[in-house]
């Protein structure tokens, strides 16, 4: 398994995502601050992937904290969320993440437990959910291997793969659990500019898992399309509102209206936790804009003229009527999401409660 990030009696080491393909090298976060770093510097990406690194930074904070009395270290939980939080504004699971162990910590400190068992406590909960993530991927993978065609091609954009989660991945676990299933697929992955994401990682992890893999430009789904040569396409999700509106990476929104075109299924493959019930719609989805170097430069060399503008929105909103299917871990939605969401929603919490 790619172990994309893992926690340690030392820190949390991640597998530097900036640098693969050409190199696989490990980077170890030894306190809150450097978790907070390697999240804004994309060392570690993909919504899953930060949600469980958010939920590892505050468990490390708060293990590491030196404080002796509570209302102490309730000043330091305080800090350490609020910097992981400020990382990356799009992911909602970063969000859930800290919210999942801030949570425990209010718990136990309303319960007055002692220091010590605080920490055992939250330090096991972020470990909890590393494992749960693998687990509900591996049984969204299941559950969307049934509406991947028998054989073809699948088109994905971006990389929501074992790198994008803490393994398996959403839309990559969905493919993987079809060939799995016996089905023929093949992966035709856009190169996702200007991070390169499908260039570099989703390239990578499909050609270590021996899954036939075609790499094309972003510009290029359109004419694949009209030859007939895919038959679905899916990714992942960042934040999906309570509306079914999906924020994904940048280009995805191209991609679901050249699908509906088309007449071609386009799904979308993320944990419950990636739907966020109090946005209502993608209006108020929060869009990271990020550094305009990504687009000017590539492997360190400029590559545009000096003194052109330069945008950088990192995300878009698919609006839910381009949408297929939503896969989760809980069973599939469907049109009309707002109701779907709403009742798989109840759905998860009888769940959780169970
Ligand atoms: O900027 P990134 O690389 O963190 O963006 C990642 C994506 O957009 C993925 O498609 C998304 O997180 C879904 S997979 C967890």
């Amino acid at each position: 398994m790619i172990p994309t990030l893992q926690w340690t009696p030392e820190g949390v080491s991640f597998l530097d995502q900036t640098k693969l393909p050409q190199e696989e090298t490990y980077l170890l976060a030894r306190n809150y601050r450097e978790v907070a770093d390697v999240i804004r510097n994309m060392v570690v990406r993909g919504a899953m992937a930060i949600g469980v690194s958010g939920a590892m930074g505050v468990a490390l904070g708060i293990d590491q904290s030196t404080a002796t009395t509570l209302p102490e270290l309730n000043a330091e939980v305080q800090v350490i969320c609020e910097t992981l939080a400020k990382t990356r504004p799009t992911a909602v699971n970063l969000f859930w993440g800290i919210a999942q162990i801030r949570d425990l910590y209010t718990k136990l400190e309303a319960a007055n437990t002692s220091i010590p068992e605080i920490k055992a406590q939250c330090v096991a909960l972020a470990q909890t959910l590393y494992d749960e993530d693998i687990a509900n991927l591996k049984v969204l993978g299941a559950y969307g291997a049934e509406l991947l065609p028998k054989e073809g091609t699948v088109l994905t954009h971006c990389n929501a793969g074992a790198l994008a989660a803490c393994g398996y991945g959403s839309a990559l676990g969905v493919i993987r659990a079809a060939i799995e299933a016996g089905h023929k697929i093949d992966v035709f992955a856009d190169e996702t500019r200007p991070f390169n994401q499908g260039m570099r990682l989703t390239a990578w992890e499909l050609v270590k898992d021996n899954i036939p893999t075609t790499l094309i430009c972003d510009n290029m789904a359109g004419y694949f399309m009209g030859q007939g040569r895919i038959k679905a396409a899916i990714v992942g999700a960042d934040r999906i509102a309570a509306n079914g509106d999906t924020a994904n990476k940048i280009g995805t929104y191209s991609v679901a209206i050249l699908c509906k075109e088309h007449g071609i299924p386009f799904y979308v493959a993320a944990p419950f936790n990636t739907i966020d019930l109090a946005t209502l719609s993608g209006k108020d989805i929060p869009i990271e804009e990020r550094a305009a170097r990504e687009v000017t430069h590539v492997n360190g060399i400029q590559v545009t003229p000096d003194g052109v503008g330069i945008a950088n929105p990192a995300f878009d909103v698919t609006p839910a009527r381009y949408i297929t299917a939503i896969i989760t871990e809980h069973g599939v939605l469907r049109a009309p999401f707002e109701e779907s969401i709403a009742a798989m929603a109840k759905i998860a919490a009888a769940k959780k409660r169970a």
